[in-house]
């Protein structure tokens, strides 16, 4: 061995004891050392110097890193829509890492590319898109403005040479509570945010198809083309589900693109039976998305967008621009060429974790866990009801849970503080959201590890920290 494998073997070494470390970390101490950003700086002195190609300078800077980081595979961490990532996604990153290609050519990533192109039958599959094409995207915003885009430029035959010049103006439709990558979409897309129309939604957190039949009336007498409508499956907030089989319906009159955003909630797909419950008509939508990097557990990013029933589309709405530098279409053909379909021309390896995380725990064990999450978020309902200081904001829809403490006076100061305690005690990291004005506390159960244990644990934190915080602990 020369001394420059001699130097990285070592670096290697390194890393995977760190990295070992970083992964045992006890589940008892806490998730996160909340800091300003002055102190953390001071702390991690990041001006300090090493030796050139030091493998010294390597090792420090990983142990500052992880020392500081956020444990997001700590069972305190309630705050995102995942918590730590499948063991098999991040063997799969490093292999990708380690072998540092570009999933957009066939050429220098044949493997990565069938494993790629496999994986999205396997959806397919599952989405019911029996006749349908996919691709695997930088997360469900931007899986939703390539439907979006899709949609846009099926209006007319012209629209991708013309883009929106001479045409009337077109309209697209979400629930309000929709996420605001859609309002990013519009912006990006040229359609503008006047034209992005948010309907009200139900009780339940749902788009009201009344209001939305309104409001295209409304905009096709005024001149306008509805073109467009996102199903929100799963709302980032209280994780409801637009109804979609009359969408279904209704878009037979309105003729717009029926898109599914199921970023969050799309992970009922795994299971029979919640895919009844939650994903009814999808089969029939136009497009759909989902994170495997959020319920599933796949590490940072991995998405899957479905395109139903029009093959071809993708090279129709996306393959733009003479890649014959990088292509070699004569030999292998575009349609494994997957840059071709991409926002970007480089593409990181992100099939390869897909890949492995599919093979480790198949498609049983996405199920057996994504039905766990939907057990543990009930029982979490169940809970709540049963203790006095607690309350639901709103009844839980799905996998979400939007509670708050009971305090007198004003609630969402109180619940604001009481987040921000329970992270400076380092218990949990919650998130929280707006219903109403109102302030939630919203607790998304997304840690594989997670039994009925660790969350009567979490509950028993936030109140004894809420009677702390209202003074009762002493009585
Ligand atoms: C319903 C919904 N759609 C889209 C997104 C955006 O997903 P990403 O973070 O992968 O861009 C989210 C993220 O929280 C979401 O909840």
């Amino acid at each position: 061995m020369n001394d420059q494998s001699d130097r990285d073997g070592e670096i290697l070494k390194n890393l995977f004891s760190e990295v070992e470390a970083f992964l045992s970390t006890d589940r008892e101490s806490s998730c996160a050392d909340p800091m300003d950003p002055e102190r953390l700086s001071k702390l991690l002195h990041l001006d300090r110097e090493g030796g050139i190609e030091d493998p010294e300078t390597l090792k420090h800077w990983v142990a500052q890193y992880f020392r500081y980081a956020v444990k997001t595979h700590h069972f305190g961490f309630n705050n995102r829509m995942w918590a730590g990532a499948n063991i098999s996604s991040i063997v799969g990153e490093i292999a990708a890492a380690v072998s540092q290609t570009d999933a957009g050519s066939y050429e220098a990533a044949p493997v990565s590319v069938l494993m790629e192109k496999y994986m999205i039958r396997q959806m397919l599959d599952l989405a019911g898109f029996s006749s349908g094409e996919g691709q695997m995207t930088t997360g469900s915003s931007n899986a939703n403005m390539i439907a979006m885009m899709s949609a846009r430029n099926l209006v007319s035959e012209h629209m991708k040479s013309t883009g929106l010049f001479g045409h009337g103006k077109l309209y697209a439709f979400v629930s309000s509570d929709a996420h605001y990558s859609l309002d990013k979409a519009v912006n990006i897309l040229g359609i503008g945010l006047d034209q992005l129309v948010k309907i009200p939604v139900d009780d339940h957190g749902r788009m009201e198809l009344a209001a939305l039949q309104r409001e295209m009336d409304r905009v096709i007498a005024g001149g306008g083309k509805p073109f467009f409508v996102a199903a929100t499956m799963g709302t980032t907030v209280r994780g409801a589900y637009d109804p979609l089989p009359e969408l279904v319906r209704l878009r037979e009159k309105y003729k717009f693109w029926l898109h599914a955003d199921g970023a969050w909630g799309g992970a009922a797909i795994f299971s029979d039976s919640l895919k009844s419950k939650y994903l009814r008509g999808l089969d029939e939508a136009d497009s759909f998305t989902m994170d495997f990097h959020k319920m599933p557990g796949t590490s940072l990013i991995c998405n899957v967008l479905l395109f139903n029933k029009r093959p071809g589309i993708m090279d129709f709405v996306c393959n733009v621009g003479d890649k014959s530098y990088l292509h070699r279409k004569e030999r292998e053909g575009e349609e494994y060429n997957l840059g071709a379909y991409s926002l970007q021309c480089g593409r990181r390896v992100d099939s390869l974790k897909w890949f492995l995380d599919w093979k480790f725990y198949k498609k049983e064990g996405f199920a057996a866990r994504i039905e766990k999450y939907h057990r543990l978020a009930e029982l979490g309902e169940r809970i709540v009801g049963e203790t006095d200081e607690l309350e639901m904001v709103v009844p839980r829809e799905s996998f979400n849970l939007c509670f708050r403490y009971k305090a007198d006076g004003d609630k969402n100061r109180f619940n604001e503080l009481l987040r921000k305690e329970l992270h400076r005690r380092g218990l949990t990291l919650v998130a929280q959201a707006y219903i109403r004005g109102e302030v939630s506390l919203r607790l998304l159960l997304t840690h594989k590890d997670m039994e009925e244990e660790q969350l009567r644990d979490f509950f028993g934190n936030v109140v004894l920290t809420g009677r702390d915080l209202s003074g009762l602990s002493q009585l």
